[in-house]
């Protein structure tokens, strides 16, 4: 009894006190398993208010050959208060591809926005809306590979961190089932540090074959050589 004591009023105090170890701001990777896809995703938040919260999610496949372009899921929840939302891959808004989407009645509408060649597939499976928030999930191809400010070829690592830059409106978009509708200006961006590890898939070419997306490259990861 004695004992038991002491050791709560031990614990008590360890909980009290600061902790001694550094804090650390590095992105940890968060593996979101999404039931109706099969995907797993990195998952990584992006405040659009105070409040509000616009959640990117990112697959891969498994195994990407260095050098290799690769394609990706993305799954996006944003909430009803927003009009739009982006997601500027290469961390900044000129000269990388911006992945815009809307909501359009049930199914959001994607687009892209800056960069030739970024292409979009809808999955069967994880496009809605319901009474709080609307959700997209797109294949994309060219998202991860592009022609940047530099002139010269960037590749995102499929396993490493990368720098995002994101923006949102809360102005809705007028023609929202058209992917070349005018889009009011963003009232915030920012950034973040999105851990690809988290999102690896070693069946990649199968899931979205499930969920009614062929792999063109035809090979088990969907990649293709660049060069
Ligand atoms: C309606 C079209 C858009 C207009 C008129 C617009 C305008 C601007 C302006 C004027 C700035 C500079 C702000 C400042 O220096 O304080 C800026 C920055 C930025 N915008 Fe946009 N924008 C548009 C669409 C987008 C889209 C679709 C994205 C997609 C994510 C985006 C992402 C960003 C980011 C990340 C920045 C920060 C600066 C940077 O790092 O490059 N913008 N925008």
């Amino acid at each position: 009894m004695r004992v038991t004591y002491s050791l709560a009023a031990l614990a008590g105090v360890t909980l009290g006190r600061p902790s001694p170890e550094p804090r650390s701001l590095a992105p940890r990777a968060v593996a979101y398993v999404d039931s109706e896809t099969g995907f797993t995703f990195a998952e990584t938040k992006a405040a659009a208010t105070l409040s509000n919260n616009i959640v990117y999610r990112i697959a891969v496949p498994a195994n990407v050959p260095a050098n290799s372009n690769y394609d990706v899921v993305i799954q996006v929840v944003a909430p009803n208060s927003l009009g739009w939302v982006g997601l500027a891959w290469g961390g900044s808004m000129i000269k990388n591809p911006l992945t815009v989407a809307y909501p359009n009645g049930q199914k959001p509408t994607v687009s892209s926005r800056w960069a030739t060649g970024a292409t979009y597939t809808a999955l069967t499976a994880g496009n809605k809306s319901n009474g709080t928030h609307w959700q997209y999930t797109v294949k994309c191809t060219g998202c991860t590979t592009y022609t940047g400010s530099s002139g010269g070829i960037t590749r995102i690592s499929p396993t490493g961190t990368t720098r995002f830059g994101y923006a949102c409106a809360s102005g809705k978009v007028s023609n929202p089932s058209s992917t070349t509708a005018t889009i009011p200006t963003h009232d915030v961006y920012n950034y973040v540090s999105h851990d690809f590890s988290a999102g690896q898939n070693a069946n990649f070419a199968a899931l979205l074959l499930k969920n009614g997306v062929t792999d063109e490259s035809g090979s088990a990861n969907a990649t293709q050589a660049f060069e």
